[in-house]
């Protein structure tokens, strides 16, 4: 094979790929291309050439002639990549005038920070936090709280049972008494948590939250319980919100009685949220039962006390005027965001 067209080949190729790497553009791309790969370009115009070659060194020289033009083609396609770019590999500066991203800031859930702000209100007062099992032995939840065999809070319909004996608690009193079974007088604990009642419907959930509060010492009375209640409702929702106390009956308290608040939406004259009575029910309290006493060993002539339980999500809808109870329990985030 002659030594011309070999040294032919590979000065071709040099000049190929030097004029390939300084194009820095489509156009120059495009000109690199009719000049060498085009039907009149020099490596089309060597090939020509290779049939005036002496026919023994023909074979040889078209090999290394179509391997030239196959490196080529390839380095020019991925140039051509390189230049028109898959948006990635080409660099085309910061925009600085586009708006930033911000992280998106989660929260607390309003039903969370109800109950937070409840149980600050106590804590401030001196009640120490407790909690206690979401399944609670039958025991705890109604037999020590003076609760009887045939009270319809026992119903199956009511109750949702594991067991005989076993439950999920239906309401947060039983760490009541797992609190007195644990520490002797002076107590005072407020004990937030979740229970479950066989209920379903806008006013009720299956689960919900209540608030437990719980103080016994010698000498405690019902001006205690009321003084320590009526200060709870002007924190919460304001010194100038009207408060009442309307007997009522708990198995575990006697007296007994359930708290009202002045309707936050008529402001007591009267309208469909407060069933047209100007009043809003927002707990359960009383004197703890002599009987209770009995299940935890402390003496009833020597300490009283009062005890209390509210609606965490009923508080919460009242707070900010929410109708809907279900809503807390949807994670709906056009709901949970106005909080
Ligand atoms: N446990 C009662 C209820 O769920 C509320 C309550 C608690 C009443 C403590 C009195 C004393 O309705």
């Amino acid at each position: 094979m002659g030594i011309g067209i070999k040294e032919q080949i590979k000065e071709l190729e040099t000049k190929a790929l030097k004029d390939l790497d300084e194009a820095k553009d489509a156009a120059a791309l495009e000109r690199f291309r009719i000049t060498y790969l085009g039907k009149k370009g020099l490596v089309t115009g060597l090939m020509r050439t290779l049939g005036k070659l002496p026919a023994a060194e023909r074979p040889e020289a078209g090999k290394q002639a179509n391997e030239l033009k196959k490196r080529l083609a390839e380095r020019f396609e991925q140039r051509k990549k390189e230049i028109e770019g898959d948006g990635a590999k080409v660099f085309r500066g910061i925009d600085v005038t586009l708006p930033g991203r911000k992280p998106e800031l989660g929260h607390l859930h309003p039903i969370t920070q109800t109950i937070q702000d409840i149980c600050d209100i106590f804590q401030r007062m001196g009640f120490r936090i407790v909690k206690g099992p979401n399944v609670e032995l039958d025991y705890y939840n109604f037999e020590a709280l003076n609760i009887p065999k045939d009270h319809p809070a026992r119903d199956m319909q009511d109750t949702f049972y594991i067991s005989d004996k076993i439950l999920l608690r239906t309401h947060t009193s039983p760490i009541q008494i797992r609190v007195m079974e644990a520490q002797k007088p002076p107590v005072s604990i407020i004990a937030p948590g979740k229970v479950y009642r066989r209920d379903s419907d806008v006013s009720h959930t299956p689960m919900f939250h209540q608030i437990e509060g719980l103080l016994v010492d010698r000498g405690v009375s019902f001006a205690d319980l009321k003084g320590t209640l009526v200060s709870f409702v002007h924190q919460m929702f304001g010194k100038r919100t009207e408060v009442r106390f309307r007997p009522s009956f708990f198995p575990f308290t006697e007296p007994s009685a359930e708290v009202d608040i002045q309707c936050v939406l008529c402001s007591g004259s009267g309208c469909r949220t407060c069933g047209h009575t100007g009043w809003l029910e927002i707990l359960g309290s009383g004197m703890v039962d002599p009987a209770v006493y009995g299940f935890v060993d402390y003496d009833p002539e020597v300490y009283t006390g009062f005890a209390f339980g509210m609606g965490v999500e009923r508080i919460a809808m009242l707070r900010y005027g929410i109708d809907d109870i279900q809503m807390f329990f949807k994670n709906e985030m056009r709901f949970l965001r106005q909080f």
